[in-house]
């Protein structure tokens, strides 16, 4: 009840300093996916939430002014990362005095950042296409809230699911093979036929296709992209190229 109260009003937000909403809807075959996800208890070795520890403040750089060297010399015998709001802004003001141009970015952090499993810690809204909400509470494999930017190839993916150790070497995860059709190769190959290495391809003149469930798996898993600032969860995002 107390959670329904809290969170059970929670609905599309935006992206900060920006009109893009957040999250988008996800693709038919992703939402399917989650389906999937349940039905093969990959929550049992996965969660999908990330922990923040707290936020610091860097102080960047963005231009030299008239006076580069002394900038640059000054810079040397800076701490620009992990600051306080405070000493971020002191350190702002020094380099200002000496003519430079900062901008002063949050940066969240915390073990599962460390990890590269996100930016920002997981919030309500990041699950909000979720039904049900698969956070998982043990972790033999890694988080998988932003496993869509970090394999965003759903050949990969399939790949992965077909036999871990084909792309992984060391893997422990179980291969979930029974998602996949092993079939005589036709007059032309299959387009879907996955590209194996040879110590996991099927025996000549059959291939491995993906069933439906196997393909909405893997949509499902590009979908998670928890990686934009929301209000609760702010950080600088990296300046666009
Ligand atoms: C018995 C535990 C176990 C189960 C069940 C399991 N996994 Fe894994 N998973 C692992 C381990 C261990 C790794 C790390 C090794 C690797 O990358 O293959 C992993 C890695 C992954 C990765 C790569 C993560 C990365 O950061 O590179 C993905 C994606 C993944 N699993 C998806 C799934 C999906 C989808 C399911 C359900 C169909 C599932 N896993 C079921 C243990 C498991």
């Amino acid at each position: 009840m107390a959670a329904s109260i809290q969170l059970g009003s929670v609905t599309q937000t935006t992206v900060l300093n920006s009109s893009d909403v957040y999250p988008p809807q996800r693709t038919g075959d992703a939402t399917l996916g989650l389906q999937v996800y349940r039905a093969n208890g990959c929550a049992a070795c996965h969660t999908e939430q990330v922990r923040q520890e707290g936020v610091t403040c860097a102080v960047v750089l963005t231009g030299a002014g008239k006076n580069p060297q002394a900038v640059t010399n000054l810079l040397a015998t800076l701490t620009l990362t992990g600051l306080t709001k405070e000493a971020a802004d002191a350190v702002a003001d020094q380099i200002t005095a000496a003519g430079g141009k900062v901008e002063i970015h949050i940066v969240p952090v915390g073990t599962d950042i460390d990890h590269g499993w996100g930016v920002r810690r997981s919030v309500a809204e990041d699950y909000l296409h979720d039904y049900p909400v698969q956070l998982g509470s043990l972790r033999a494999g890694p988080d998988l809230a932003n496993i869509g930017v970090r394999a965003p190839d759903a050949n990969w993916q399939l790949l992965h699911l077909y036999a871990p150790q084909s792309v992984t070497g060391t893997s422990r995860m179980p291969s979930f093979k029974y998602l996949f059709t092993v079939q005589k190769v036709g007059a032309t190959p299959s387009p879907d036929a996955l590209n194996l290495p040879a110590a996991f391809a099927a025996p000549a003149g059959f291939e491995v296709v993906p069933k439906p469930e196997a393909r909405q798996l893997a949509a499902y898993l590009l979908s998670l992209r928890a990686n934009v600032p929301v209000y609760d969860a702010p950080f600088t995002p990296p300046a666009q190229p």
